[in-house]
């Protein structure tokens, strides 16, 4: 497996995805948009040249860096290309000066809280209402150590 920056002609792969792990994916419009912002935001795992997750982060601030989506496609979980997506952008993120990692998680969402906290991330608070059919987020957040 590796783990690369993500190039326009990956959009199709990535929009498939996005639609197989998430209620209410990502539009296109929106990635396309982020990945002009961020360029460098956007990673892709692919295993014999087959694109299998993505990843996106970006800065924030006050050395926040803030992880908006990862996803990796159905047949593939549970292999390690989650946590290398992670390891790998949460290492890019840290070169570009964050102290700690965000993130924010449905509540029912377990598989994904799992994961997480198998990385390190630790529960900060929830936030009501936080998706727009009204579940709450759980804020989760990893802190490099100095
Ligand atoms: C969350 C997600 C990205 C994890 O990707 P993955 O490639 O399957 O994860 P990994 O194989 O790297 O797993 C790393 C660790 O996370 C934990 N984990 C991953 N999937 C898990 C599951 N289904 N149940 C419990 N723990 C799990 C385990 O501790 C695992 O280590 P192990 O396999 O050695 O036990 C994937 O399940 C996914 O795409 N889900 C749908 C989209 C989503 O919810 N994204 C997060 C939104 S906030």
């Amino acid at each position: 497996m590796r783990v690369r920056d993500f190039k326009p002609e990956d959009m199709e792969r990535v929009l498939e995805i996005e639609h197989e792990s998430f209620k209410d994916p990502y539009p296109r419009s929106l990635l396309e948009h982020i990945h002009n912002l961020h360029p460098d935001g956007f990673m892709i795992a692919e295993i014999n040249d087959e694109i299998v997750g993505y990843i996106i982060g970006v800065m924030r601030w006050g050395g926040t860096g803030h992880v908006l989506a990862v996803a990796v496609s159905p047949p593939y979980r549970r292999r390690g290309v989650g946590k290398s997506l992670m390891v790998n952008m949460m290492d890019r993120l840290q070169r570009k000066g964050a102290s700690r990692i965000r993130i924010e998680v449905r509540a029912s969402n377990t598989v994904a809280q799992s994961f997480y906290q198998k990385l390190n991330f630790r529960q900060r608070r929830i936030v009501p209402s936080y998706y727009s059919d009204g579940e709450a987020a759980i804020l989760m957040q990893y802190t490099f150590s100095d």
